[in-house]
């Protein structure tokens, strides 16, 4: 049994865990959830001895643990699966499975590469990893990644074995597969805890629940025991809610944006739409299906092999994404947020203003106005609930559901009259996610722009959308009219979409 013992930790400015005692139990999947910022990732890190704890202990089977850092806790056997994890992208599978342990021959120093290979693949064929030993991190997928971790973890006899929102670049048939590896674990006596925002996940794969709640443990309770709705509540204190957002009055006679047998190899076959003022598109289709390509191809980050995008009833010439931005007001919010949405080092504030310097910077003194700059950064802040300790505190030291917020924000506060949303609630708490699907409703229905929704979330597309655009294989299947409809009902929409994708 694993137990963490009256812990805290604090940051400037904030207290992340506040004298928390949790019991992990062996054979069991124990998820860790609660909003962003709740001090999820913290409980992990002080697990595996990336964070000390200022006060608390960690006990282990009886025993005090007592890790200085990350590598104190590999030899304890506590494993973590890392979501942007950091491998060598230019070692191969075998060599990150077998990283602490490479067999030498004899005494001779000299590393037995067959072997290593072999002993590699060995773990490899237990997560279903199907790939020769020797290919190179860098060319793998998120899943495999992953499944290269866990295979890491299983060749050190791992006890303990952490994952922070593992699926959140997961297809749904990659996250089946991860869940069977970690049933079986979970037989073997593995301690697994998980942590996540999907609620079906979690009522699905896991035992017992711990909920935390601003760095303060709120409960913990069997799964059987628990409804979805119930755990919602412990969560956020309140109820959510799942149905349409409302009619929306779609301007069919002002077309935003036009594509027209738009056509890149193995990337885009063929692809025709309009998006009209006052719209919100659904683009719906299982991650990999083409929606994200189809994005860049829009914003000028990829050129089309042939066909043509009308902005306005205009031929538009975009041929990046700042002439995408600022000639033709498409914004883009990547679903990419960490590596091409923010700039870590910088302010709360200076990110949210970035995309908007052109129109708040005063047109003679050539200044921005910092008044201007404090009072939309504050909106943002304010309607998306981010949790940060100031305007000045910079985006890396924010919990990875605040830094998705804060790259939303920016996007929003930006000017555009077309914007393409790609996968906006992926990390964000369920509170915070009805927040952003509101948000995403009244930039069509208020603020009368054209919005592209790019999600594999079904009851979020629907529960925003006009209309839907279904895609597979780099193609659109199907077109769902009236999504808004009152008299529609989720089930029938979503069994419309199903046979398109059938
Ligand atoms: N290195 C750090 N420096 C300063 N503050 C930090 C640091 N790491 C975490 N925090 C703060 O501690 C709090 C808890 O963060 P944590 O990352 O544990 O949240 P979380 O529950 O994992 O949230 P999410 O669901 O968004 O991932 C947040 O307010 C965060 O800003
Ligand atoms: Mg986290």
């Amino acid at each position: 049994m694993l137990e963490l013992q009256s812990i805290s930790k604090s940051f400037p400015g904030i207290k992340a865990l506040d004298d928390v005692s949790l019991r992990f139990e062996k054979g069991e999947i124990h998820a860790l959830v609660g909003e962003n910022g709740a001090g999820k990732s913290t409980a992990i890190k002080i697990i595996t001895g990336i964070y000390q704890p200022d006060s608390g202990q960690i006990v282990w089977d009886s025993k005090r643990l007592k890790f200085h850092n990350y590598k104190d806790s590999i030899v304890a056997g506590i494993y973590i699966v890392y979501q942007e994890i950091q491998v060598i992208p230019e070692s191969s599978i075998a060599e990150n499975i077998m990283l602490d342990k490479m067999i030498t021959l004899g005494k001779t120093g000299i590393v037995n590469w067959k072997q290593v290979n072999e002993t590699a693949a060995k773990y490899m064929k237990m997560v279903g990893l199907d790939l020769p030993p020797t290919t190179i991190m860098r060319h793998l997928s998120a899943a495999h990644k992953q499944l290269t971790q866990i295979a890491k973890a299983l060749a050190a006899n791992a006890q303990v074995l952490l994952l922070d929102e593992p699926t959140s670049s997961l297809t749904q048939h990659e996250s089946e597969n991860l869940f069977g590896i970690l049933r079986e674990l979970k037989s073997n006596g593995v301690i697994i805890i998980f942590v996540s925002h999907k609620i079906e996940e979690v009522m699905a794969l896991c035992d017992c629940v711990s909920v935390l709640r601003d760095g303060k443990h709120v409960g913990t309770r069997p799964v059987s025991e628990l409804s979805k709705d119930d755990l919602i509540k412990m969560m956020i204190g309140r109820e959510c809610n799942d149905e349409h957002l409302g009619k929306l009055d779609v301007n069919l006679d002002r077309e935003m944006l036009r594509a027209e047998h738009i056509v890149r190899y193995e990337k885009a076959r063929d692809i025709s739409f309009r998006v009209f003022e006052g719209e919100v598109l659904g683009f719906y289709g299982l991650v990999g299906a083409g929606r994200t390509e189809l994005a860049r191809i829009i914003i000028g980050e990829d050129k089309p092999d042939s066909g043509a995008i009308y902005i306005r009833g205009e031929k538009a010439r975009i041929n990046n994404i700042s002439d995408s931005l600022y000639r033709y007001k498409i914004g883009y919010v990547t679903e990419n947020r960490k590596e091409e949405g923010l700039f870590l080092k910088s302010s709360v504030e200076t990110n949210i203003t970035i995309t908007i310097w052109n129109a708040i910077i005063n047109r003679i003194t050539r200044k921005i106005s910092r008044s201007k700059e404090i009072a939309i950064s504050q909106d943002m802040v304010g309607a998306l609930q981010v949790k940060a300790t100031s305007l000045g505190q910079s985006v890396e030291d924010l919990s990875g559901g605040n830094q998705q917020k804060v790259s939303i924000a920016k996007w929003l506060a930006a000017d555009c009259d077309v914007l393409i949303i790609d996968e906006p609630t992926v990390g964000v708490d369920v509170g915070a996610k009805e927040q952003i699907h509101q948000l995403i409703w009244d930039l069509a229905q208020k603020s009368r722009k054209a919005v592209i929704l790019i999600s594999s979330d079904m009851r979020e597309i629907i529960k925003v959308s006009n209309r839907i655009l279904v895609f597979r294989d780099q193609q659109i299947v199907g077109e769902l009219t009236d999504v808004d409809d009152p008299g529609k009902t989720y089930d029938e929409t979503s069994m419309a979409i199903g046979r398109y994708l059938a």
